[in-house]
């Protein structure tokens, strides 16, 4: 770095090439910098008020690096009282908010008072509340509606919701005059860790779920985690199995720190904004890999792939995913045993955690085993016929099966029955 020396540094006859050098030269340190705030189109006023706000609500920061489409999760306390800021970064020439009726009242006046703040009156377009409407008719509402209000390719969206309002806001901003910006606010634990981050975008169709869907990512991920507070216990339970799934395929310190934190962690004490975070760096790193899941994204599917079949067996109606998948992630640890690929009592231990949690680890006994291995089969992840999963070899390390033995997924979803 430049210390001391000529001043003013730009004072030169390329300042251009000055500045690049400048930037070349700092670009390690800035990396290393715990928050990073983005000065365009903010007054200096703003940028200081935004710095000491941060530094004050101990506002945590994940980036999802994917070179041009590379974008920023935000993580902690009042962030929705700090919206229009963040919004107003992005000069959008219209903004729409996107919610459901649930949502929508509990979260209307912080939202309007912050974007207000910032001269910004969005549009509102509520949707019904179920994922029953997340489908072609309610995209097409989206961008009726968007196309009534003169909408242009400059305007941005904001969806307001958990999962389910996500998906639909991203289809719709992603198809809309061809692409135009969105913002993920999530407000269930499910859409936090995961459905806001990656940019898996889409709709149901009568066929199958999340069938038509792009890859499109969000400009930013604003997570306040005080909408937490009027979550459906369930819901937050959910939500915590795709958490426990992260410490099982990536990080078994995190998995440890479930286990140790289990009361502050159910009581949405200080350490959730940790647990959120640590959730988010794990899924960013793996889409900053594998964008489109060509490979190592496929990971982020353990306790998937039984997860689905008990979901279209029960047609969607009596479990929630999160619930799935927690059942899914027990049979699978018990086949990976049964493989001799893990050892029997990290299975134990990955089981024990689940029922910590809240969540079903045994599959319902009137689940017939035979129709789940035929939904496992024209489940969009199973390839020429071939039954793939993600397996644990350790909590903390899995591997992706391609072929696994029927008659051995046949027993396992037989003693995995209540
Ligand atoms: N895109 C992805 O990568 C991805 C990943 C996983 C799941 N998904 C999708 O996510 C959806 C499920 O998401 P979900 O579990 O968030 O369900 P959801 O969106 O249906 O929300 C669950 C319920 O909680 C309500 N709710 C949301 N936030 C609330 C709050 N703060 N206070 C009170 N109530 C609130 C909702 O209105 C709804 O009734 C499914 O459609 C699934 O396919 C997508």
């Amino acid at each position: 770095m430049t210390e001391g020396g000529k001043r003013p540094l730009l004072d030169v006859e390329e300042p251009v090439n000055e500045i690049n050098k400048l930037l070349n030269e700092r670009l390690p340190l800035y990396k290393r910098a715990d928050t990073s705030v983005d000065t365009n189109y903010i007054t200096p006023e703003e940028t200081a008020q935004e710095i000491i706000e941060r530094l004050a609500l101990d506002l945590r920061r994940v980036r999802v690096e994917l070179g041009e489409r590379s974008y920023c999760i935000l993580i902690g306390s009042k962030v929705l009282r700090r919206l229009g800021l963040r919004i107003k970064t992005f000069r959008p020439s219209r903004v729409a908010g996107v919610s459901n009726n649930t949502v929508f009242p509990l979260y209307r006046d912080t939202i309007l008072r912050s974007l207000r703040e910032y001269n910004i009156v969005p549009h509102i377009i509520l949707l019904p509340d179920g994922e029953e409407y997340k489908d072609h008719l309610w995209t097409y509402y989206i961008q009726g509606e968007l196309l009534k209000a003169r909408f242009d390719r400059s305007s941005l969206l904001i969806a307001l919701g958990g999962g389910v309002i996500g998906d639909i806001t991203g289809f719709a901003a992603s198809t809309y005059m061809r692409g135009i910006r969105y913002v993920q606010v999530p407000t269930t634990l499910l859409s936090q860790v995961d459905s806001s981050v990656g940019g898996k975008t889409g709709v149901n169709h009568p066929l199958g779920k999340n069938m038509i869907g792009t890859f499109y990512q969000p400009s930013l991920v604003a997570i306040d985690v005080d909408t937490l507070r009027s979550l459906p216990k369930r819901e937050f339970y959910a939500g915590m199995a795709e958490v426990i799934k992260y410490g099982v395929i990536a990080d078994s310190g995190f998995f440890d720190c479930l286990q140790k934190n289990i009361k502050d962690i159910l009581s949405l004490g200080d350490g959730l904004i940790r647990v959120i975070k640590r959730s988010c760096e794990v899924k960013a790193e793996v889409v900053s890999k594998d964008e489109k899941e060509s490979g190592l994204r496929a990971i982020l599917n353990f306790g998937h792939t039984i997860g689905h079949a008990v979901e279209t067996v029960t047609g969607y109606t009596e479990l929630l995913h999160g619930e799935a998948v927690a059942m899914g992630m027990c049979a699978a640890a018990d086949l990976a045993v049964r493989m001799g690929i893990l050892h029997r009592d990290e299975s134990g231990r990955i089981r024990e955690l689940i029922e910590m949690y809240h969540l079903p680890s045994r599959i319902p006994a009137e689940l017939q085993v035979q129709d789940m291995i035929n939904a496992m089969e024209i489940d969009k992840k199973t390839e020429a016929g071939k039954i793939k999963f993600i397996l644990p070899e350790a909590i903390g390390k899995v591997r992706i099966v391609e072929d696994v033995d029927r008659e051995l997924i046949k027993e396992v979803l037989a003693e995995n029955r209540k």
